[in-house]
């Protein structure tokens, strides 16, 4: 089997990546561990910054986003029961949609399969070989045999714990992390959200978030401690808790059946370069974003939105510039998003350090209600900055 691009997982990067090289003429084949129905139940975040939602339209996949997306022109910061808008559109022109990222997912994948995309669920021992040679190799087993797809670049989107990253040689990567001392445990009820727009709450708790699916489906997050069982969380002791970390006077969350539970570990992670000869990283495969900022999808995007441009480019002219320059363009804004996510984080969280650091907080909040350049640089990094040019 040949392709031109090999594409390793499902996610949206990899399937956002398969449509942009559709539309420029360029083949690809994408193959995914998982089944189908999995990669579009499972639950992650909802956040999605204009530049996505422009993408999306770009790509003529977003009609039901249209349709079913929430756009919100703010969000609400509570601390001791005293709430501060942070009025996002005002301050940057721009909006952020809420839409779960597994409908971005289903989404991706009828258009993929409607424009007669390549795209194999289920494969199993996936190896990458001569990624340093121009033929590099994918090795696979599909349906109870071994198969193996030729390319000219394989792009390795198959998130972080994916066998792309982990097939390039000690050494020719740089690894950093931060991890939290903390999870955020996520539910979905099915309650009218008691907001209009997301609120992000400090708490002694712990953060609280409240966010949203639709006009009928909550979802909300408690700061738990990591490697906390979800047997300690049960749907009342979640009520209760939610109640008193967002508690503001005359006003409760609504409450509703549970249908869907899950703790997430916080982990801010990025490696470099995003490239090893001809396989390329992209999203997940090559950096985590802690959920505050709700990054991780719309960089993943941004990621392959870059590569591309950048085969695109190579294809049509030879010119490799852009192939060249892609770990570098594209971790301009990953690096951006990590010190976004890890302010929000750090600002928001109960941190074991104390005493101290919860009297900063206290007044980074007062600070971003007194000062409008403060609301401003939030909301900017929030919405996402303008996206950077293909080249
Ligand atoms: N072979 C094939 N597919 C694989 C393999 C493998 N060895 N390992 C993992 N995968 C698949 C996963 O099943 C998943 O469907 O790769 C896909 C990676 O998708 P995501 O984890 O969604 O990563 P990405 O596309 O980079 O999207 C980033 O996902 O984790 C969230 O919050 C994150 O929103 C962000 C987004
Ligand atoms: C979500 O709706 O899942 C969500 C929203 C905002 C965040 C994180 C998650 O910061």
């Amino acid at each position: 089997m040949r392709t031109q691009v090999g594409i390793v997982g499902a996610g949206p990067a990899g399937l956002t990546l398969a449509l942009l090289l559709e539309r420029a003429g360029i083949e690809s084949v994408v193959l995914e561990a998982r089944t189908r129905e999995y990669v579009e139940q499972r639950v992650r975040a909802g956040l999605l910054e204009h530049n996505t939602v422009e993408l999306l339209h770009e790509l003529d996949v977003a009609q039901r986003l249209d349709r079913e997306g929430l756009e919100h022109g703010g969000i609400y910061l509570r601390h001791q029961g005293k709430t501060l808008h942070i009025p996002m559109k005002e301050l940057t022109g721009r909006r952020i949609t809420i839409y779960g990222q597994q409908e971005v997912v289903k989404d991706l994948i009828a258009a993929l399969l409607d424009r007669r995309g390549e795209l194999r669920f289920e494969v199993s021992d996936v190896e990458l070989s001569e990624v340093e040679t121009d033929q590099p190799r994918i090795r696979f087993s599909a349906d109870g045999e071994g198969h193996e797809l030729e390319c000219d670049v394989i792009a390795g989107c198959d998130g972080f714990h994916g066998v792309c990253r982990r097939s390039i040689p000690d050494g020719a990567l740089t690894e950093r992390e931060f991890v939290y001392p903390f999870s955020w445990l996520g539910i979905l009820a099915e309650a009218e959200p008691a907001t209009d727009e997301l609120i992000y709450s400090w708490h002694e708790h712990g953060f609280a978030l409240y966010s949203m699916r639709s006009p009928r489906v909550s979802r909300l997050y408690l700061q738990v401690p990591n490697d906390e069982p979800l047997e300690r969380w049960p749907d009342e002791r979640i009520w209760e808790e939610l109640q008193m970390r967002h508690a503001s006077e005359g006003w409760r969350v609504n409450e509703g059946p549970i249908f869907e539970k899950g703790v997430t570990p916080m982990r801010s992670f990025v490696a470099e370069p995003l490239r090893h000869g001809r396989l390329f990283l992209a999203g997940d495969a090559a950096h985590i974003v802690p959920p505050t900022g709700a990054k991780g999808l719309n960089l993943a995007v941004n990621d392959v939105r870059l590569l591309a441009a950048a085969l695109v480019r190579w294809y049509e002219t030879g010119s490799s510039d852009g192939l060249d320059a892609y770990s570098e363009r594209a971790l301009r804004r990953v690096w951006r998003a990590q010190d976004f996510s890890n302010y929000m984080t750090q600002l928001l969280h109960q941190l074991e350090s104390g005493g101290f650091q919860q009297q900063l907080q206290l007044s980074r909040l007062d600070y971003l209600e007194r000062s409008q350049a403060a609301a401003a640089s939030l909301a900017e990094n929030y919405v996402g900055l303008p996206a950077e040019p293909d080249f």
